[in-house]
């Protein structure tokens, strides 16, 4: 197959990317907020809805045993995908920003008065605000690492920042809005030195690069489904076992206890401590379903194409004497900002919409990296494995449309 049977070929199993909006073919530049879902995704909930539909880890009949195995195996596709060494280190919650709140209030109280957390400029609100709340509860510290100017970690600070008082540094993995890749695994072993543990939000990652837990050495690493082909409402979280074990429960409820009397309460071993209730148990299927999907495409060529079209389109974007792009990462992910000379982003979006474009404009959850930018938003585009240049030039046509316009 040449490159656009290839691209056909995907597009074809994504059924939302097959309608007009506002009567123009759609194009899709939106999965950094959320990613499309594959038709193996979709059938995956459906026929666990229409053919298993049962609670899990019941298994009284044949329904819950079909559910309960749907449901495991999903935890194994999980551990296979980040490299984790265990299944029972893979957690899961609601999506990334529950991972970091059980993170944050769990492996949080075990802090003390004048800890320090470590936090960067590029963090969503996800890695910021669960660990204020945090700090304000333990009369912990927060800092902050700079970016350089364009837009990567300042590590000459990083290296000042991080002291024996650090218990903890949160930091994405690749930026939500200027696509910068952090060296994590360098920031790890500097994180360490001092005694710091190190959670690594992956919410923008796991869909367009490999990711190993163990190669990282991080302690925590979190991610939600939904931004890597798979449902809403499912994430996971991945700890080191001895930091999960050491963590006290976080919500407590069903599912998660040994035993339970009036006297007392023991508890669950991992994974279970830490899924109190019924989970979202098509959500882990599809979820599954996702890893099977991802995992079954050739990453490299998809990786590959990512950066083509980022390239391309950053170059087109260029030519446009209005735009000004935001951040230039040596290595950058998928995703693209800009702002547009004299114009607010969200009118340059709205009209962009108005000619079948999805883009996002705003914070981008992203306030303290819009102060530090000078911003109050920016416009951003993101790619998917279905994204093709075709995609590009319409965007690119429909903005240029919109600039005479206005
Ligand atoms: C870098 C980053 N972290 C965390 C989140 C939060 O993810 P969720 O809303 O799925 O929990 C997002 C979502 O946009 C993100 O981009």
């Amino acid at each position: 197959m040449n490159q656009e049977q290839n691209n056909a070929a995907m597009r074809a199993q994504f059924p939302v990317l097959q309608q007009q909006a506002n009567g123009y073919p759609l194009v899709y530049l939106d999965s950094a907020a959320t990613t499309q879902k594959p038709d193996p995704v979709i059938e995956a909930i459906n026929v666990y809805y229409q053919q298993d539909n049962a609670n899990v880890h019941r298994a009284a009949h044949c329904l819950s045993a079909r559910a309960t195995q749907k449901f495991e195996h999903a935890r194994d596709l999980v551990a296979q995908f980040i490299n984790a060494p265990s299944r029972e280190q893979v957690i899961w919650t609601k999506g990334a920003t529950e991972a970091i709140n059980l993170v944050a209030q769990s492996y949080g109280s075990l802090l003390n008065l004048g800890d320090e957390i470590l936090l960067s400029t590029m963090e969503h609100h996800a890695n910021i605000v669960p660990w204020q709340q945090l700090a304000q509860q333990r009369d912990l510290v927060i800092r902050v690492i700079p970016l350089t100017a364009n837009g990567e970690l300042d590590m000459n600070a990083v290296s000042e920042l991080l002291t024996e008082r650090t218990r903890i540094v949160a930091i994405t993995h690749v930026s939500n809005v200027l696509g910068s890749v952090n060296p994590i695994a360098q920031l790890v072993k500097m994180s360490h030195q001092v005694g710091a543990k190190v959670l690594v939000d992956g919410s923008q990652a796991v869909a367009h690069m490999p990711v190993d837990v163990q190669a990282l050495d991080c302690d925590f690493y979190v991610f939600s489904g939904h931004k890597m082909y798979g449902p809403t409402g499912i994430g996971v979280l991945y700890g080191k076992t001895e930091l999960l074990n050491a963590m006290p429960v976080w919500q407590t409820g069903g599912e998660m206890i040994k035993k339970v009397s009036f006297s007392g309460t023991t508890f669950n071993a991992l994974p279970f401590k830490f899924e109190p209730g019924t989970p979202n148990i098509s959500g882990v299927i599809g979820l599954g379903a996702a890893i099977e999907f991802l995992t079954s495409l050739d990453r490299v060529a998809i990786h590959n194409q990512e950066q083509v079209l980022l390239a391309y389109a950053k170059q087109q974007l260029e030519q446009l004497s209005e735009i000004t792009l935001i951040g230039s990462p040596q290595e950058q992910m998928a995703v693209i900002s800009f702002v547009v000379k004299g114009e607010h982003h969200s009118d340059i979006a709205t009209l962009l919409d108005q000619q079948g474009i999805a883009i996002r404009a705003g914070h981008h959850c992203a306030m303290p990296l819009m102060d530090a930018l000078g911003l109050n938003g920016t416009l951003r585009l993101s790619f998917g494995c279905y994204t093709t240049k075709q995609d590009v030039d319409a965007f690119i046509t429909a903005l240029q449309k919109t600039l005479e316009f206005l």
